[in-house]
């Protein structure tokens, strides 16, 4: 029995050790990995922080349970003349199922308590004067309402904000779940058919982010992406101010400045969001994908009338072997009239013939 206790000592040291050593490198590890963008938004700070001490307190866990596995499996496997034998049979250990319940639960009551107070940091930060955005979610795009001047909503297909403003996001979807997410900002929340969900922050960096559907919601879900372009305050103000000036003005510049001159269709095609070459293939404007039908294809014979319509309602008219319900079908808001001809336009000279 001495024996016995001594060896267990020996192996269970050699695990103590060797999990401590791989402790120490998978947190090194884990730290030093970049796991998210730049810090676009005054949370972000806080919440890599919280990640962090996640990655500190789960990687040790992590590396205990496979160091006593793969240790187990090494030192204790069968070798020959053992087939038939069988370990002492054990009937349970009060002890040790304390302890093994009592820890974690200590862990996850700390860690929870942590991320609650982080959360509600992050949502009470008072900084200023809050602007509000409403961003709606439906198959396959993000719109963005702004309140403009009177009382009037401006509407857009990209995220515009100024460095700097704290902004509560009012999050509503029109069919089913989604998700609005910046990665760059670092919060994100389920859009919910038939409630407003939302959350606060404050863009801390002036550039242009990526906006993602972080919830699968259907065929077009790798596609809904736009993005925000967080810009100087006057900026701000002069592209709202044009947004509302210009009517259902569209958001396709490509750089951070308000559009002015107009764009050749090819440049759009690239450019509106979400992207018609995400979905579709054209030869022309170099796009290979095939979510949507090929342009190349169906587009032979059709007339102007007939294009115009399908940017603007996608539903009217469904090609074969495609399903409807994916093309967002609020091109006709969000783009503007000149936009929309010379899509129509740029589509009958390169499609058509
Ligand atoms: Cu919307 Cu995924």
């Amino acid at each position: 029995m001495r024996d016995e206790q001594g060896i267990s000592r020996k192996h269970f040291g050699r695990m103590v050790v060797i999990g401590a050593i791989a402790s120490a490198l998978g947190i090194a590890l884990g730290l030093l990995i970049e796991w998210f963008p730049t810090q676009g938004s005054d949370v972000a700070a806080p919440i890599d922080t919280f990640w962090d001490i996640l990655v500190i307190v789960s990687v040790p866990i992590f590396v205990l349970v496979m160091t006593i596995v793969l240790y187990s499996v090494w030192r204790f496997r069968m070798r020959p003349g053992e087939e038939l034998s069988d370990g002492p049979p054990i009937h349970g250990n009060t002890r040790l199922e304390v302890i093994w319940t009592a820890i974690p639960a200590i862990i996850l009551v700390g860690l929870c308590s942590y991320a609650y107070v982080v959360l509600r940091d992050i949502e009470t930060a008072d900084a200023g004067e809050q602007m509000k955005v409403r961003v709606v979610g439906e198959q396959f795009t993000w719109t963005f309402y702004y309140e403009g001047q009177d009382g009037k909503e401006v509407v857009s297909n990209q995220l515009y904000l100024p460095k700097g403003q704290d902004t509560r996001f009012a999050v509503q979807s029109k069919d089913v779940l989604h998700d609005f997410w910046v990665p760059a900002f670092r919060q994100k929340i389920d859009a919910v058919p038939g409630i407003t969900t939302s959350f606060r922050l404050t863009p801390i960096k002036e550039g242009v982010f990526p906006v993602l559907c972080a919830e699968l919601c259907g065929l077009g879900h790798s596609v809904m992406r736009q993005s925000a372009h967080v810009v100087p305050r006057a900026e701000f103000d002069k592209w709202l101010a044009d947004k509302q000036a210009g009517g259902q003005a569209g958001g396709s510049g490509a750089g951070s400045t308000a559009d002015t001159e107009p764009k050749d269709g090819k440049a759009l095609f690239n450019e509106v969001e979400p992207k018609c070459a995400s979905c579709h293939t054209l030869s022309d404007a170099g796009s290979d994908a095939t979510i949507g039908p090929n342009l190349d294809e169906s587009l032979k014979g059709k007339d102007a009338a007939y294009i115009e319509k399908s940017i603007k309602d996608p539903e009217a008219e469904i090609a074969d072997g495609f399903q409807g319900g994916i093309m967002p079908p609020n091109y006709g808001q969000t783009l503007k009239p000149e936009e929309i001809k010379a899509l129509t336009d740029y589509l009958v000279e390169v499609a058509t013939k």
